[in-house]
């Protein structure tokens, strides 16, 4: 599950781990019209478009639909969303699920790292310290 496509390259990566796993599925979605266009397209030419589904809106209404179990998250969209995205895919999320932040050291991302570093709300979470930081939590229950 992926927030934010843009123009697919994480996209690209993530199709790629489940074309190698033999199983599964990518969801990704993104609020720009022409950068769903464009995603398609490079992911149609990259020959993986057959595993991705790009929903194309909103992610707080888009992933709404989307089914379970989720075990992998990539936030990668506007920061100061990444807590309540998060929380809409919770009930779905499988027990070990990995959730990863992306630009962790925005401070608009601070809501989102006080939530999944605070033990009580079920994840084991560390940060990763590549570029602009990234969060990695694992769901623990
Ligand atoms: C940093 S880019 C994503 C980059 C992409 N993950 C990659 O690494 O190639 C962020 C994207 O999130 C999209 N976005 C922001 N808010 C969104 C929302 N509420 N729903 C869906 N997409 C959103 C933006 O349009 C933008 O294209």
């Amino acid at each position: 599950m992926e927030f934010g496509t843009s123009y697919g390259i994480s996209t690209f990566y993530l199709a790629a781990a489940v074309r190698d796993n033999g199983t599964g599925r990518v969801v990704t979605t993104e609020l720009s019209t022409a950068k769903v266009a464009a995603a398609r397209a490079n992911l149609s030419e990259a020959g993986v478009a057959a595993l991705v589904d790009v929903l194309p809106g909103d992610a707080l209404q888009t992933l709404t639909t989307v089914d379970g179990p989720i075990g992998l998250v990539l936030l990668d969209g506007w920061k100061d969303l990444y807590l309540p995205v998060l929380q809409l895919l919770e009930p779905r999320l499988s027990a070990g699920a990995l959730v990863i932040g992306d630009d962790s050291s925005f401070p608009t991302v601070q809501p989102y790292l006080d939530y999944v570093r605070d033990p009580a709300n079920g994840y084991l979470s560390v940060p990763f310290p590549v570029e602009d930081g990234m969060e990695i939590s694992c769901r623990i229950r």
